[in-house]
C-alpha cells in the first residue's frame, strides 16, 4: 500500500507500509557520527583541553553552543529514556549547581572571548525544577564567563515540563534570556497518561503555550511520543489534533523506545499494552498525513516545523545539522555541553561528561574538566561523518562537492557503499546517478538506514542491542 503526500513544498514524501516494515530494525539516530557507543576512555580531560584550545586559532572567531544538563526531576514517566535523577528534595539541586558552576569556570578559560554563543540550551530532566533564584544565578553566572548575546538574535531555549511550570513564570524566563520553549507532552489521552505516570491536562499545557506567545517568545516546540501502552490510532489521531490546534511552530513526534534492560523504568511499562508493530506503523503513517496536511514541513526522522520555522528555512538554505539534540540550525557552532552525561562536540573531537553525579563531583573538585570518555575523528570519520550528515538534514549528497572537499574519488572510496546503494535503488529509496545520490520520496522515511550504509563501525557493532529501532 502506498500512500502519496504531496507536500506545499516541492518535495514529496511516499509512505510504503511494505518497505518500511522490511527495512525497519534497530539503528542508530545519528543525533553524532561515531555514535557513542564508540567512544572511549582513551580520551581524557586532557585531550579535551588540548583541543578546545586549538580551535580558538580559526582565522574566524567560531561561535559557540552552549548546553546545560539539569538532570532533577520530581516524578518518573516510566518511558523515559533520559538521564534523570528523581527527587522532591529540591535541595538536591544546590549542590549540583555548585558543581556545575565550577564546571562552567573551568570550561569558560578554554574559549577566547570573541566566540559570541549564538545557542544556548537548558534540558533535562526538568530545568525548571530548580528555582527562579538559581536560574537567575545560573544565567547570570554564564553571562560573566561567556559571550553571550545581548540583543536576543540568539537562539537561547530552554525544556519545560507544564506540569512544573507556572504561566506567569514565562515573563521572567523571557528576561532571563530565552526566547523558544520545548513542551514535552507525549499524548493527551487520560488512559495513555495513567499508564505512563504522566498526568498532564491539556489546559495546562496550552496556558504555558499561551503565555510563552504573550511575551514574545519566537519557537514553541512539542514533543509526543507514538508506540506508547494503550494508544491506537483513533487516540494518537485525537491527540494529535489537539496539538495542531495549539499552532506549535515545531512538533516532535519520537518512536517510543523500549528498552527495559537499558532503562530500568521502563520495567513498570506493561508490555501487554504496548501497541503491535502493525499498530505503531499505522500510528506513523496517520502522522505524517496529518502534520502534512496541517502544513507543517517533515524535517526528518521524527521532526516537522512550520514552513517559516528556523529549521525549515536552514534544511532550505543547506544550513541544517544534527547534534544530541536532535535537528538543529547553525551547524558551524562548537556545542560545549555541561552537566552530568553531557557530550560536547568541539573541532573534531567528541567528549562525554561522567554520567555518575558523584564521579562528576569528584572530578569538578579536583579541578579536572569531567570527561568521562571521547573520541577523536580521523580523515575517514570526518568525511562520512558529512556524507551522513548531508543525508539525513538534506536528503542528498553532491559527489564532486564532497571530491573536491575531501580530495577523494568517490566512487572508488565508497565502492562497497555504493554496491550496498545499489539493492536500496532497486526498491526506489535512492538514486544514484554522477552527480550524486539523491533520496528518493519513499526514501525520506528510511533516511536513517540509508546513513546506515555509511556507517563503517556498525559492521563492528552488536546493533540490535546498541539501538533503537528505526520505526
Ligand atoms: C530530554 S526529555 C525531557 C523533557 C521534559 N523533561 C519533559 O518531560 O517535559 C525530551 C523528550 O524525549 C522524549 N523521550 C523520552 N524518553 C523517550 C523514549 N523512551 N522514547 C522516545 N522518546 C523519549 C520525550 O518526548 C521527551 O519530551
Ligand atoms: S520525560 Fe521528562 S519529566 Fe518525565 S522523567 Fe523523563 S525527563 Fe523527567
Amino acid at each position: 500500500m502506498q500512500d502519496m503526500i504531496n507536500t506545499q513544498m516541492d518535495t514529496e514524501l511516499i509512505f510504503s507500509a511494505e518497505l518500511i516494515s522490511r527495512y525497519e530494525k534497530s539503528g542508530p539516530r545519528y543525533t553524532s557520527y561515531p555514535t557513542a557507543i564508540q567512544f572511549n576512555e582513551e580520551f581524557n580531560s586532557k585531550n579535551y583541553i588540548e583541543n578546545a584550545l586549538r580551535t580558538n586559532e580559526n582565522p574566524l572567531p567560531q561561535a559557540l553552543s552552549l548546553y546545560f544538563h539539569l538532570p532533577f526531576c520530581s516524578t518518573v514517566c516510566y518511558y523515559c529514556a533520559c538521564n534523570k535523577i528523581i527527587t522532591n528534595n529540591r535541595r538536591h539541586a544546590k549542590p549540583y549547581l555548585e558543581l556545575m558552576f565550577r564546571e562552567l569556570e573551568m570550561q569558560s578559560a578554554l574559549f577566547d572571548k570573541d566566540r559570541s554563543v549564538r545557542q544556548l540550551h537548558w534540558g533535562g530532566g526538568t530545568p525548571t525544577f530548580i528555582s527562579t533564584k538559581q536560574m537567575s544565578d545560573l544565567m547570570d553566572f554564564t553571562r560573566s564567563h561567556f559571550s553571550l548575546l545581548n540583543d536576543d538574535s540568539g537562539e537561547y531555549s530552554i525544556e519545560l515540563d507544564p506540569r512544573e511550570s507556572d504561566p506567569k513564570n514565562l515573563s521572567f524566563l523571557r528576561q532571563l534570556g530565552f526566547n523558544r520553549i520545548s513542551l514535552g507532552v507525549q499524548d493527551f489521552d487520560p488512559d495513555v497518561q495513567r499508564s505512563v505516570n504522566r498526568i498532564q491536562s491539556e489546559k495546562e499545557t496550552y496556558s504555558i503555550i499561551e503565555a510563552a506567545r504573550e511575551q514574545g517568545f519566537k519557537s514553541v516546540s512539542l514533543d509526543l511520543i507514538y508506540g506508547l501502552p494503550r494508544q491506537n490510532v483513533e487516540s494518537f489521531s485525537q491527540t494529535l489534533n489537539k496539538v495542531i490546534a495549539m499552532q506549535p511552530d515545531r512538533i516532535s513526534i519520537f518512536s517510543y523506545a523500549h528498552m527495559p534492560e537499558r532503562f530500568k523504568v521502563q520495567k513498570q511499562i506493561n508490555e501487554l499494552e504496548l501497541p503491535n508493530a502493525a499498530t505503531k506503523l499505522a500510528i506513523y503513517q496517520n502522522n505524517i498525513k496529518t502534520l502534512i496536511r496541517a502544513g507543517y514541513v517533515y524535517i526528518g526522522m521524527d521532526h516537522f516545523a512550520k514552513a517559516e520555522d528556523e529549521l525549515a528555512i536552514a534544511q532550505t538554505n543547506k544550513e541544517l545539522t544534527r547534534n544530541f539534540q536532535g535537528y538543529s540550525t547553525h551547524g558551524d557552532c562548537d556545542v560545549v555541553e555541561v552537566g552530568v552525561s553531557a557530550i560536547s562536540k568541539i573541532g573534531d573531537c567528541y567528549a562525554q561528561n561522567f554520567h555518575d553525579v558523584t564521579d562528576y563531583e569528584n572530578s569538578v573538585n579536583a579541578s579536572i574538566i569531567p570527561t568521562l570518555r571521547g573520541f577523536r575523528l580521523d580523515s575517514d570519520d570526518i568525511l562520512r561523518r558529512y556524507v551522513i550528515t548531508q543525508l539525513i538534514c538534506h536528503f542528498s549528497i553532491i559527489i564532486s562537492d564532497i571530491e573536491d572537499k575531501f580530495m577523494i574519488d568517490f566512487s572508488e572510496y565508497f565502492y562497497n557503499e555504493l554496491q550496498a546503494l545499489k539493492k536500496m535503488e532497486k526498491d526506489n529509496l535512492v538514486s544514484i546517478d554522477l552527480v550524486g545520490i539523491t533520496i528518493s520520496p519513499t526514501g525520506r522515511l528510511l533516511a536513517r538506514n540509508i546513513c546506515m550504509v555509511f556507517d563503517k563501525y556498525l559492521r563492528q557493532t552488536a546493533v540490535e542491542s546498541s539501538f533503537s529501532k528505526t520505526i
